[in-house]
C-alpha cells in the first residue's frame, strides 16, 4: 500500500466557485478516488486562500469586514464541493489558527536561520495580482494579466533570500525530470531560471494592508499572500513533527492550473529547501510532483446556446448532472493543454459517450441478464431459439477477456501521469468492445450453458465498469454495481474477469444517461434532461432546471400599487395601476377572491415586468403580479424591508 497526499490550490475568496476551480477540484477528486480504489492511504486537501489586498478590497466593496466576507465565500466553495461529491479529507482556510501558527513558526525559523532580511524595494505593483512586475514583464506600461496601469511602490520590506537557491533549483529540477509535469511546464520554468532569480519580498507594511498574518518578528508587517498561502499544504498536516505531516508530506503532490506555476515551481521549492536546511532535513521537504493543467476558455463554441461565463459553465452540472459534468471536463481537456468549454460540446459528449456508448451498453446487458434471471425455463426456451454463429463467441471472447487487463493497465499508466482524458479513452475503448461482443455473440439467440457463458462475460464487464468508472462517474458506477447486486466496496483488485460462470441476479438499468434532445426545446417536460442519481419523486415534482442565464431573462421588479379596482363582470380579476418608478403600468391579477381592491393600494409588490402583454376580460395587462398559493390560500409577495418602486429583484 502506498501513501498519497494530493492538494488543490486554495482558492481566493474574492470570487464564487466557477468552472476553473471546479475542474481542478474534480480531477483531484478523481485522482484521490482512484488511489483509494487502488488501496492507497490517501489524504486529499483543498481549501480557501483568504488574506491579501484582493480579498480586503472585495470585502470593502461588499461593505462587510474581511473575515465575514471570507466566511461567506469559503462556505460557498465548501458547499459547491459537497454538491459535486468531492471527497476531500480536509478543508484548510488560511484564516484558521492552525494555519497561522505554522506560518509564523516557519517565518521565525527562517529569520533565525538568516534567510530573511529587511531591505528596500521599489517596483511596479499590480493590486489585482498582488505582485510587483519587472520591466521585462510589463506590457505597454500595464499589467500583462489585468491590462491595467501599474502603481509604483517603494517601501521597506522583508525579503527571503531566494536568489541563493537558483543554482540548486535548476539542478534539482534537472535531476528530477518528473518533478514538474507535463514537461512543457518544466521547460517553461527552466527557461525562466536562465535569468537571474531575485530575492522574494515576503511582507507588506500594515499601513498599506492590515488583512494578513503578522510577521512574528515585526508586527508592523503582514506576510505576503503567496508566502502565507503556499504554506497551507504543510500547515494542514500540522507541520513538521506532527504524525500526519511525517506520514503524508514525503508523498506530497500538488495539482494546479498553469496560472500559478511560478509560485509553485520556484518560490515554493526554494522555501521548502531553506526550511528543510534550517531543520537539518536538507532537500527532504521538497514536494514529489507538481502537476499542472491548462486553462479553460469559452471563446471557441460556435453554438447558439454558448455559455457566457465560467460561473454559468459550472451551472451546467445542475442541468445535466454531476457525472456528466465530471465526464465532460475530464474527457475534453487534454491534461496540461488548454481546452474550450461549450454546451454544444458537452451535450455532444453526453449523447455520444454517456447515453449511447455507456448507457446503451448498461441497458442492453442488464436487460439480457435480468431477463435470464426472471424467465421461467419454458419461457426462456421459447425466446432463445435463434441460429447461432458458432465462431463468434470464442473470437469475441479472445479479444474481450484480456482487454479488461490491458484496460486496467492503461488506466493505471494514464493516472500515474494525471492523464485523465487517456484513462477515460481507455475505458471507452473497452465499452466499445463489450458492445461489439454483444453484437457478435447475439446472446438473444443463444440458450443453455452457452448463453450463461456470454451473460457471465457481460456481468464481468459490468462489474469491471462499476469499479473502474467509480473515480470518474461515482453515481453511475454505484448504480451499475447496484444493478448487478455487487454490494462490496469498490476495489481495483476485483476489476478482473471470472471466475464467475453463472450470471448473478441483475436488475434492469435503463436510462443511466438519458439522451438530450437537441432538436426540441430542452424545457419541454418530455425532453427534459434527467440527472443520474436524482430521486424520481423530486423529478416528478420539480420542473427541469434552468440556467442562471435563463432565469436572468425574467425581469422582476418592485412595484407600488397606486390604484386597484375589480374588472367588470369578473369574479377573479382585479385591475391594478402600479408604479415602477419611472413608469406606470396596468396589470390584471387573478386575486379578487383573496384580496379586496382597497387592501392592495399602497402595497409594494413584486411583478414580472417583461411579460408579453395579454388582454384579460377586455383589459390589457402589462406584467404579472407574483403570489404564492397552497391549499386554496393565496398570498401576494411583498417586501420585508422598504425599497423604491422599480427596484430590481433577483
Ligand atoms: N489563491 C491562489 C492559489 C494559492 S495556492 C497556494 C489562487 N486562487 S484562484 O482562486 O485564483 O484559483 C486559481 C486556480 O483555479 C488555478 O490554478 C486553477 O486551478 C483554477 N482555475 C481558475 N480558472 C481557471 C480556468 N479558466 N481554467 C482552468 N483552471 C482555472 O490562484
Amino acid at each position: 500500500m502506498s501513501v498519497f497526499y494530493l492538494t488543490t490550490p486554495i482558492y481566493y475568496v474574492n470570487a464564487t466557485p466557477h468552472l476553473g476551480h471546479a475542474y481542478t477540484t474534480i480531477v483531484a477528486d478523481a485522482m484521490a478516488r482512484w488511489r483509494r480504489l487502488a488501496g492507497d492511504d490517501v489524504w486529499f486537501l483543498t481549501g480557501t486562500d483568504e488574506h491579501g489586498d484582493k480579498i480586503a478590497q472585495a470585502a470593502a466593496k461588499a461593505g462587510v469586514p474581511p473575515q465575514a466576507y471570507a466566511d461567506r465565500i469559503s462556505a460557498a466553495f465548501r458547499e459547491t464541493w459537497k454538491t459535486l461529491g468531492i471527497t476531500n479529507d480536509d478543508y484548510i482556510r488560511t484564516t484558521e489558527p492552525r494555519h497561522k501558527t505554522v506560518v509564523q513558526a516557519i517565518l521565525q525559523t527562517l529569520r533565525d536561520a538568516g534567510e530573511i532580511y529587511l531591505g528596500t524595494y521599489g517596483g511596479h505593483y499590480c493590486f489585482g495580482c498582488e505582485r510587483f512586475y519587472t520591466e521585462k514583464e510589463i506590457v505597454d506600461g500595464k499589467c500583462p494579466d489585468h491590462r491595467k496601469p501599474l502603481t509604483w511602490i517603494e517601501e521597506e520590506n522583508y525579503f527571503f533570500k531566494m536568489s541563493k537557491y537558483q543554482r540548486w533549483l535548476i539542478e534539482y529540477i534537472e535531476r528530477r525530470p518528473d518533478l514538474i509535469r507535463p514537461e512543457r511546464y518544466r521547460n517553461e520554468i527552466l527557461g525562466f531560471l536562465r535569468d537571474p532569480l531575485q530575492d522574494l519580498s515576503i511582507s507588506r507594511p500594515r499601513t498599506r494592508l492590515e488583512w494578513g498574518i503578522p510577521l512574528p518578528f515585526d508586527d508592523k508587517y503582514v506576510t505576503y499572500v503567496w508566502f502565507d498561502a503556499l504554506i497551507n499544504y504543510v500547515s494542514a498536516l500540522g507541520g513538521p513533527g506532527d504524525a500526519r505531516f511525517e506520514k503524508f508530506w514525503p508523498h506530497a503532490q500538488h495539482l494546479i492550473g498553469k496560472d500559478i506555476l511560478k509560485p509553485h515551481a520556484v518560490y515554493w521549492p526554494c522555501m521548502l529547501r531553506a526550511y528543510g536546511e534550517a531543520l537539518g532535513r536538507g532537500d527532504g521537504l521538497v514536494y514529489r510532483h507538481l502537476n499542472v493543467h491548462g486553462y479553460w476558455g469559452l471563446g471557441g463554441g460556435k453554438m447558439s446556446k454558448s455559455v457566457g461565463n465560467v460561473v454559468e459553465a459550472l451551472s451546467l452540472k445542475d442541468k445535466y448532472g454531476n457525472d456528466a459534468f465530471r465526464y465532460f471536463v475530464m474527457r475534453e481537456m487534454v491534461f496540461g493543454l488548454d481546452a474550450d468549454f461549450s454546451e454544444e460540446a458537452f451535450v455532444g459528449r453526453l449523447n455520444a459517450d454517456l447515453a449511447n456508448d455507456l448507457g446503451n451498453l448498461v441497458a442492453r446487458a442488464t436487460t439480457l441478464l435480468a431477463r435470464k434471471a426472471a424467465a421461467p425455463p419454458a419461457f426462456a426456451e421459447r425466446i432463445l431459439g435463434g441460429v447461432l454463429a458458432p465462431v463468434a463467441e470464442p473470437m469475441a471472447e479472445r479479444i474481450l477477456v484480456p482487454m479488461a487487463d490491458t484496460t486496467r493497465q492503461a488506466i493505471e499508466h494514464a493516472m500515474d501521469e494525471f492523464a485523465f482524458h487517456r484513462a477515460l479513452a481507455a475505458i471507452w475503448e473497452f465499452i466499445g468492445e463489450v458492445n461489439r461482443y454483444i453484437d457478435a455473440t447475439q446472446p438473444w439467440a443463444r440458450r443453455g450453458p452457452e448463453l450463461d457463458r456470454v451473460l457471465a462475460r457481460l456481468a464481468d464487464s459490468l462489474r469491471f465498469l462499476g469499479i473502474v468508472l467509480q473515480p470518474f462517474l461515482p453515481d453511475a458506477a454505484g448504480r451499475i454495481r447496484e444493478a448487478i447486486a455487487d454490494g462490496r466496496e469498490p476495489d481495483l483488485a476485483n476489476a478482473a474477469f471470472g471466475p464467475l460462470e453463472t450470471p448473478p441476479p441483475v436488475t434492469k438499468l435503463s436510462g443511466l444517461f438519458p439522451r438530450i434532445q437537441t432538436d426540441t426545446p430542452r424545457e419541454s417536460t418530455s425532453g427534459a434532461p434527467r440527472t443520474s442519481g436524482r430521486p424520481s419523486s423530486v423529478e416528478a415534482a420539480a420542473k427541469a432546471p434552468v440556467t442562471i442565464n435563463d432565469f436572468g431573462k425574467i425581469e422582476l421588479r418592485v412595484a407600488e400599487v397606486l390604484a386597484a379596482e375589480p374588472v367588470p363582470k369578473s369574479k377573479k380579476l382585479l385591475k391594478l395601476t402600479v408604479s415602477l418608478g419611472a413608469e406606470r403600468r396596468t396589470l390584471v391579477a387573478g386575486i379578487a377572491e383573496h384580496y379586496a381592491a382597497a387592501d392592495l393600494v399602497g402595497k409594494k409588490v413584486v411583478v414580472v415586468a417583461n411579460l408579453a402583454p395579454a388582454t384579460l376580460m377586455g383589459v390589457e395587462s402589462n406584467g404579472m403580479l407574483l403570489a404564492g398559493s397552497a391549499d386554496g390560500k393565496l398570498a401576494v409577495l411583498t417586501l420585508d424591508r422598504d425599497l423604491p418602486p422599480g427596484a430590481k429583484v433577483q
